[in-house]
């Protein structure tokens, strides 16, 4: 699939797992907010929201991708990180976690202007999640609600290109053996609760002149080495500047954890951006396996590639 190579891509984390003011920046590339200098405070909360500025030929857009777990905290942050509501060009929800449509109705309800909404279809399934405290959910994304609150659904199964710029892959290709779908979320198809594919689940993916690919991805539960690869192969570009986004490790246990550092390594990625659902003890192994590399993704952290 034909990606047009973009003049630069930035890359703001408003919501996410972490905050951390002694976590380093890389000049040029990977900047934190000082929260010294913001007219509010950050807040962290187990959430993702990220804004991925594309520019290409003297144009730019302004591509949401999720909107956190609370109007809560994402309105703090957007007001913190000063990013006005109507300066969002289009929404991709990446999955049907409510944890990354928390603010979505509200975005809608604030904004003067419709917004198209760039999402699978099986987003709109009911999830629930089987966890060691117990059942939790089910929780559903209201289409109706979207519609009538001014969400333009574009909804796609297979990969597109956005505003000739983006590309939002579709459902994930599995690529490698150790990655499958957890037990522990579930979806409800047509009355019948069954083990979540994640069919929903897709990356951003942006080409940068120079630099390789930018690969955004969420929750990352279809395996962000399959995520990667399939992106390598849709775009038929293998170097990869950065992979920003939750991996989803930590829950998969320790052998997920290394094979994944495995085959990470092979893919010699010049930035790894991790946080949101990784865990905390994956980061930290993560952390170890690339010194050079990886970086946590805070609230407040700007990424900046070409
Ligand atoms: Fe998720
Ligand atoms: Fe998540």
């Amino acid at each position: 699939m034909e990606l047009p190579e973009l003049s630069s891509v930035t890359v703001d984390i408003v919501v996410d797992n972490f905050i951390d003011v002694f976590e380093p920046s890389l000049p040029g590339v990977v900047e934190r907010a000082a929260p010294g200098r913001l007219k509010k405070p950050l807040l962290a909360a187990h959430g993702l929201a990220v804004l991925v500025t594309v520019q290409h030929n003297g144009k730019s857009r302004r591509i949401l991708m999720d909107t956190s777990n609370s109007p809560l905290v994402f309105f703090n942050n957007l007001e913190a990180l000063e990013i006005p509501v109507e300066s969002i060009d289009g929404l991709f929800l990446s999955h049907g976690h409510p944890d990354h449509y928390g603010g979505l109705q509200e975005l809608l309800q604030r904004r003067q202007q419709p917004l198209d909404i760039y999402l699978h279809p099986a987003s709109y399934l009911p999830k629930l999640l089987i966890t060691p405290k117990g059942r939790m959910g089910p929780w559903t994304l209201d289409r109706e609600a979207l519609l009538r609150l001014g969400g333009r659904l574009q909804e796609n199964t297979a990969p597109v290109v956005i505003d000739g710029m983006a590309m939002l892959t579709g459902s994930i290709e599995a690529s490698v053996s150790y990655e499958t779908p957890l037990p522990g979320p579930k979806r409800i198809v047509a009355g019948q609760e069954e083990k979540d594919s994640f069919e929903d689940e897709q990356a951003l993916v942006v080409r940068v002149k120079d630099q390789g690919l930018v690969i955004v991805a969420a929750c990352s539960h279809p395996g962000i080495t399959n995520m990667v690869n399939y992106a390598q192969k849709l775009t038929g570009e293998t170097k990869v500047a950065a992979v920003i986004g939750g991996f989803h490790l930590t829950a998969g246990g320790p052998e997920l954890i290394q094979n994944t550092i495995t085959g990470l390594q092979e893919l010699n990625i010049g930035l790894i951006l991790a946080g949101h659902c990784t865990g905390f003890r994956a980061l930290t192994q993560l952390m170890a396996a690339f010194p050079k590399t990886f970086m946590v993704s805070c609230v407040g952290t700007k990424v900046s590639i070409g």
